[in-house]
């Protein structure tokens, strides 16, 4: 079944549109990538989801239309929004910004079980549990804020770059533990990524858009086959 459904979304900052018409589809559990260039409309693509821009078009979200939604009512309905540049909680610990990722919870012995989950799936953090998100690697900002998102139980995750400024050790660490996320909890996944041997590591089918439009939508393996897309995101 369908979980997420944008149909011709435009969005727009100020007076100037940047979206033209962007549709994809998230199945139930399904992961999908969004493939595109420097200013293609990624990031405004997730902040059209998480209700952060003006938009225009449809975005149903289980069933319901959610466009024009604050974004705490679109984060009480279960979408959780990783944003490109993390995103943590700079003064308080990494115990804490879990904990505040899961304040809309009253399940109290889950979530701890929850931040026990969190620390087994990115060790680094355990080591680091008392320390403030400030002081932190990059690497280990980027886990947090995905285990502060994974914290609040939402049946969407939006994840825009993850493995921006990231050396690629620590990027392939990060994807095979959002991976191992995704099948030990079956939260569906809108997953932006300029990188997209990362992107293809997660998802099944990703839509590629060029100035703020959907041009190509397509299984990870038909997008791999196509040399416009080796070219252009695969490096030959
Ligand atoms: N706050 C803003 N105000 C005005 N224009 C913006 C704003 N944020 C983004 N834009 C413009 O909207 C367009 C799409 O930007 P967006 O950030 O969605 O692209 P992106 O695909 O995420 O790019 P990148 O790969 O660089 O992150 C760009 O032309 C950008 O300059
Ligand atoms: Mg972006």
């Amino acid at each position: 079944m369908t979980l997420l459904e944008l149909d011709h979304v435009t969005a727009s900052y100020g007076p100037v549109q940047v979206l033209e018409g962007v549709s994809l589809t998230v199945p139930e559990g399904g992961a999908v990538g969004v493939l595109g260039a420097n200013g293609a409309g990624k990031t405004t693509t997730l902040r059209a989801i998480s209700g952060t821009v003006r938009t225009g078009g449809t975005i149903r979200f289980a069933g319901r239309d959610i466009r024009g939604l604050r974004p705490d009512q679109v984060a009480a309905l279960g979408i959780a929004h990783v944003p490109e540049g993390r995103g943590t909680l700079a003064q308080l610990s990494v115990r804490e910004n879990l904990a505040v990722g899961a304040y809309l919870r009253k399940d109290r012995r889950q979530i701890e079980k929850d931040i026990e989950y969190c620390l087994e799936l990115f060790p680094n953090l355990r080591n680091r549990i008392g320390s403030r998100a400030a002081a932190l690697s990059g690497g280990e900002q980027q886990m947090l804020a995905v285990g502060r998102a994974f914290m609040a139980k939402p049946k969407l995750l939006l994840l825009d770059e993850a493995s921006l400024g990231l050396a690629p050790s620590t990027a392939k660490t990060v994807y095979e533990a959002i991976r191992r996320l995704r099948v030990d909890s079956g939260i569906a996944m809108l997953v932006v990524e300029q990188n997209a041997n990362l992107a293809f590591s997660l998802v099944d089918t990703a839509t590629v858009l060029e100035t703020g439009r959907t041009v190509l939508t397509g299984t990870s393996a038909e997008l791999k086959g196509m040399d416009e897309i080796r070219r252009a995101y695969l490096g030959g």
